[in-house]
């Protein structure tokens, strides 16, 4: 493999939302709800994040395609009581599911001081921390967990059983930036391979397990193993007891149960898209939370509080080679500040996915900005 034959460009930030929402419009979106995905996707690649911006679009783009996500949403309100919600997405739109869904949650905790909705049959939602910053963006606290098509192993397991079930945590602080923690509970996710894969760069050992429990560094290799699932992300903390992997499989379990218990809906291998060798929908569950902090305390108080917890960290004493002590939500901060300025980087092999996709919608504007 070699890291030095990627080519890469970067492209304005407008430029890379207008594609993303020029796709999502041509491919039958109603155009409030293409505001919705296309926000969510340039966030991802505004904090950095380029597994789940723009390089994801052709996943979705995919899958609108062969009718396995429905480019229109409909909610059904399955339970509705004081504080809390059931929903049923319909096989619609993640993130315009998670979108209503988390600002449904603020409305109740508003009111209650508490607001939390469960959504079962939805689509993959993006990046989580999108939606608990809408909740800290109102001065809330935000949590949000969804499940995913199984791909992590459980300790002591080499069979793919749970999703990469990510955690989102945001809090507002009086520093630069909320806290925002917003990621995997295994180690890595499929959209870092993608990236691996797209600069054809090895994937560390560690992070993915073949069915004998040998680790995997090819991502070509990873991709199609995970396809045949015969291979498996590795939790948090690894395969073994002895560096915490447990932790990390106990916490995707709690997503897990998050996602699927409370709104009946589908879990572990239900949302492998397959069935009998058809693509069938994922029907994946979220989970939201917001909770209003002034029920709680004096807001002021809180965002102080919160600030110093960050600052001491970030101004603890740091280990032999390291000049920075970072916390959750800072590095996507600081890349946004340079993305928004310098462009977003995009590489050969996602050049010639964008290409594809604007040739087959014959986006002639995106034509001239991408050829
Ligand atoms: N929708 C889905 O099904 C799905 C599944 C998995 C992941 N994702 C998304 O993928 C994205 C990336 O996930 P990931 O697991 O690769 O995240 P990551 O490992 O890049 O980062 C996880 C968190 O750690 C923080 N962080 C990074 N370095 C740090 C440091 N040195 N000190 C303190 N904090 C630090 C980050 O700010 C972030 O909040 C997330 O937005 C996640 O929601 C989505």
């Amino acid at each position: 493999m070699n890291k030095g034959l990627v080519k890469m460009k970067k492209f304005a930030v407008d430029d890379v939302y207008n594609l993303i929402f020029d796709v999502f419009l041509v491919l039958g979106i109603p155009a409030d709800e293409v505001k919705i995905c296309a926000d969510v996707l340039i966030e991802s690649d505004l904090r950095g994040i380029e597994s789940h911006g723009v390089g994801r679009l052709k996943m979705y783009y995919d899958r609108i395609r062969d009718g396995i996500i429905n480019p229109i949403t409909k909610i059904t309100k399955i339970r509705d009581h004081a504080a809390i919600a059931t929903w049923d997405g319909n096989n619609g739109m993640g993130q315009v599911v998670s979108f209503h869904a988390m600002n449904e949650a603020i409305q109740k905790a508003k009111k209650y001081g508490l607001g939390s909705v469960a959504v079962r049959n939805s689509n993959h939602y993006g990046i989580a921390g999108y939606f608990t910053k809408m909740a800290s963006d109102q001065n809330m606290i935000g949590l949000t967990v969804t499940n995913a098509r199984p791909s992590m192993a459980p300790t002591n397991g080499v069979e793919p059983m749970l999703g990469t079930n990510p955690i989102a945590f945001s809090a507002p602080s009086d520093c630069e930036f909320d806290f925002l923690f917003d990621g995997a509970t295994s180690i890595i996710q499929r959209g870092k391979i993608e990236v691996k894969a797209r600069e054809n760069a090895e994937v560390p050992k560690n992070w993915v397990i073949d069915n004998k429990a040998e680790y995997m560094t090819d991502p070509q290799q990873i991709l199609k193993n995970l396809v045949s699932q015969t291979a498996s992300f590795l939790p948090i903390g690894g395969m073994e007891e002895i560096s915490g992997g447990h932790k990390g499989y106990g916490l995707a379990t709690i997503v897990e149960i998050l996602s699927a218990s409370l709104q009946t809906g589908s879990f572990m291998h239900q949302l492998s898209g397959s069935e009998g060798g058809k693509k069938v929908p994922y029907k994946l569950g979220h989970f939201f939370l917001a909770m209003d902090i002034s029920a709680f305390t004096d807001l002021n108080n809180f965002k102080h509080t919160t600030g110093e917890i960050m600052r001491q960290l970030q101004n603890s004493a740091k280990a032999p080679g390291k000049d920075r002590v970072y916390v959750a939500g800072e590095k996507e901060y600081l890349k946004g500040v340079q993305i928004r300025k310098n462009g977003i980087p995009i590489n050969d092999a996602l050049l010639k996915n964008i290409n594809i996709m604007i040739d087959e919608l014959r986006l002639e504007k995106q034509k001239k900005v991408f050829r």
